[in-house]
């Protein structure tokens, strides 16, 4: 079998785009299909700073889990992990530290095939395929309990995911059950769309993704902060992507260049520390 074929999952609907497809294909990705073009054109359309937004959230997700291992954290859990792409965390956090380890989840087939692919030779990531909104199928999963130490500081990420997550699944429950579960010196990473930085164009997004697998709720600055409950959030707060810990890498994820607007990265994020 080819690894092309082994990262299209027997039986997936490629009818119904995904979002973790949408994203592999704004981040110029490979693992997506025509249905996930077309509408990652149409989101484009909506939001024309769409692959910048993308690469944003990209690149915060790598700084702050570079901030997490400064700060001694050697295991992550990685929620909503996406399909592997540039700058996966395990690739970052083992560079800085052989022994780190982490665990992804994500409820996407190409998520989880592409992942398990990638993975199959590295003793300490794994996935796991579940939904995060049903936190102790995933605290309580063989892998996790294989992996992860949670008597031990763990670095709980949440990148570009919680817009996923409706109102109605109550996401501060959500989040405070991971936070229960980790010891003080645990750290939160997320990241999610709003409203408040560009909102007709988000508006129009929230509309086009209401046709895939995955629609959208953007938080105000406010709501996305009262996720940080039992948090200390570090400096600068949560604040913009391109202006959390911007570090001018010269990767392909670069931070804004001088003069561009930070609030084109239409996503609010932060770092916390548990109390
Ligand atoms: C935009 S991608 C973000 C990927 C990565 N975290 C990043 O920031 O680069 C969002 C991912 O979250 C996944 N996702 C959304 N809702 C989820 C849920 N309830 N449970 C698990 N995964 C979810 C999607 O399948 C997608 O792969």
């Amino acid at each position: 079998m080819t690894e092309t074929s082994a990262w299209v999952p027997d039986g997936i609907d490629l009818e119904r785009p995904s979002a973790a497809r949408l994203y592999d294909y704004l981040l110029g990705g490979a693992h997506n299909f025509a249905h996930d073009r077309e509408l990652a054109e149409r989101f484009i359309k909506a939001q024309p700073n769409a692959r910048e937004i993308a690469r944003h959230n990209r690149s915060f997700l790598r700084r702050a889990v570079l901030f997490m291992i400064e700060r001694g954290v050697r295991q992550f859990l990685d929620l909503g992990s996406g399909i592997p792409t540039v700058g996966n965390v395990h690739e970052i956090a083992q560079a800085a530290d052989p022994t780190a380890r982490v665990v992804y989840v994500d409820y996407e087939e190409v998520a989880y095939a592409h992942s398990t692919l990638m993975l199959a030779s590295n003793p300490l990531a794994t996935i796991v395929q579940a939904d995060l909104t049903r936190p102790l199928d995933i605290l309580d999963a063989p892998e996790t309990r294989g992996l992860l130490d949670l008597t031990a500081p763990v670095g709980l990420l949440m990148a570009g995911v919680f817009h996923f997550v409706p109102p109605a699944k109550d996401p501060a429950r959500i989040v405070a059950t991971y936070r229960d579960a980790v010891p003080p010196g645990s750290h939160l990473a997320l990241s999610q769309f709003t409203r408040d930085l560009m909102p007709a164009e988000m508006d129009r997004v929230v509309e086009v993704m209401k046709s895939s697998r995955d629609p959208m709720y953007p938080r105000t600055h406010a709501e996305i902060t009262a996720l940080f409950a039992g948090f200390d959030i570090e400096e600068p707060g949560v604040v913009p992507t391109a202006l959390w810990h911007p570090d001018g890498g010269l990767d392909a994820l670069d931070d804004l260049v001088d003069g561009d607007d930070p609030n084109r990265a239409g996503i609010y994020a932060g770092v916390g520390r548990k109390r």
